[in-house]
């Protein structure tokens, strides 16, 4: 994980947050030891938080992995409450049940295996709070899947909207003023479409926050 804030503010950041539960801290060991590029627990404790201003019932997740974005989001939910969690790799959504077990919100979670783009046409919503967390190149057209399942008061979230492994961050800046820098590599270039196609939506007011790798929240006005 390419952390935007400073090893010492995303320490003090933490340690102001919620505490992770026994669970989640040892879900941050397993992606610390396998090198797996989960939220992190600033994000993780920012999503839940969102998720219980939201008052969500519902929330949609493009990319869940082995369940960490969702074990944090699925706490703010009521008992009745859903979160799809889609995920391409069997083993990763195999783990994230698991998980999801061990804290109690297995009843409240769908297991998705397959394609989040294909997934997503199956349900109908409401999504109170929807992740996208899976393929930068195909940020845009999550969001173009998931827009109208989304009410008002609902927040859609990226991940990743400052930084990863391949983003290029100069890039990323120069398009976001205006410029039109040379060999953009299809990440940047994702991150770069999707900001400019949220921030463009007059239903939708988008702001980035430099917390993990950087986050997109944007809250359906009308
Ligand atoms: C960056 S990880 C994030 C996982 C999770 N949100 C977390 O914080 O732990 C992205 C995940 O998306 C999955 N993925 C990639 N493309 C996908 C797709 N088209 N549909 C569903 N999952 C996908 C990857 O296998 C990977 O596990």
């Amino acid at each position: 994980m390419v952390d935007v804030l400073s090893d010492e503010i995303a320490r003090f950041v933490r340690a102001v947050g919620p505490d992770p539960d026994e669970t989640l801290s040892e879900m941050d060991d397993y992606a610390e030891r396998e090198g797996f590029p989960h939220v992190g627990p600033e994000v993780g404790a920012f999503l839940r938080f969102v998720a219980r201003m939201a008052d969500a019932e519902r929330i949609f997740e493009f990319g869940s992995g082995y369940g960490y974005s969702a074990y944090w989001m699925a706490a703010a939910l009521p008992d009745d409450g859903e979160i799809v969690l889609t995920e391409v790799d069997e083993d990763e959504l195999e783990l994230a049940r698991e998980y999801m077990d061990r804290g109690g919100y297995d009843d409240l979670a769908q297991y998705e295996l397959g394609d989040a783009m294909e997934t997503v046409e199956d349900y109908t919503g409401p999504f109170d709070v929807v992740l996208i967390d899976h393929q930068k190149h195909r940020y845009a057209d999550a969001f173009e899947a998931v827009r109208s399942k989304v009410p008002v008061g609902g927040v859609v979230i990226a991940d990743n909207a400052i930084t990863a492994g391949p983003i290029d961050f100069e890039a990323l800046l120069t398009i976001a003023e205006g410029g039109a820098p040379d060999d953009v590599n299809e990440h940047t270039r994702g991150i770069a479409d999707y900001l400019e196609r949220v921030t463009d939506d007059p239903d939708f007011e988008t702001i980035v926050l430099p917390l993990g790798e950087g986050i997109a929240a944007s809250y359906r006005v009308s």
